[in-house]
């Protein structure tokens, strides 16, 4: 059987803790989906698509080829999505007792909506205090977020200062 892990988020912009928990994903399931999902609660940086080729540039930069793939979904809830490609499991980074607490509730309701189980993973340590929103602070005030994101992202922000 081909197993296949969904990782959705907002991605807005994709850390290298995302990257981190994405490459766990992929030396795990068969196939490994990257699904940019818009997050109504959060005022975007990036338009969803330039979030997905940051994605992908970062993860071919980082070597995590060959089973991920990487998507946008905005035609309703999550678990259509898994439910179109045959996903049983969504993969969730941990940074935190924080995260614990925002993650079990969807987990919860993902579950109840469609039978769909939620994994955590936990990033590397290195990585417990990057997230999108202090990127985009950081970078929307002119700091450097190179020590947490990908190049290509760096790169990205950069220069469209
Ligand atoms: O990176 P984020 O913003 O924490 O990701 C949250 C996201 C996009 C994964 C979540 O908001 C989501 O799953 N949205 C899709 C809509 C949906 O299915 N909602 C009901 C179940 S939570």
């Amino acid at each position: 059987m081909n197993t296949i892990a969904v990782v959705p988020g907002s991605f807005d912009p994709v850390t290298l803790g995302h990257i981190d928990v994405i490459a766990r994903a992929a030396g795990i399931f068969d196939e490994v989906h990257v699904v940019v999902v818009h997050n109504p609660d959060k005022s975007a940086l990036l338009p969803i698509a330039q979030r997905v080729s940051l994605i992908q540039q970062a993860i071919v930069d980082g070597g995590v080829t060959g089973n991920v793939v990487v998507t946008s979904w905005s035609m309703g809830l999550l678990v259509d999505y898994c439910e179109e490609v045959g996903a049983k499991v969504l993969v969730k980074g941990i940074r935190s007792q924080v995260d614990v607490a925002y993650e079990t509730p969807m987990a919860i309701v993902n579950r109840n909506l469609a039978g769909v189980e939620t994994i955590f993973l936990l990033p590397d340590p290195a990585h417990a205090h990057v997230s999108s929103s202090l990127v985009r602070q950081v970078a929307g005030l002119g700091g450097d977020v190179a020590p947490y994101v990908p190049k290509a992202v760096a790169e990205f922000l950069a220069s469209h200062e």
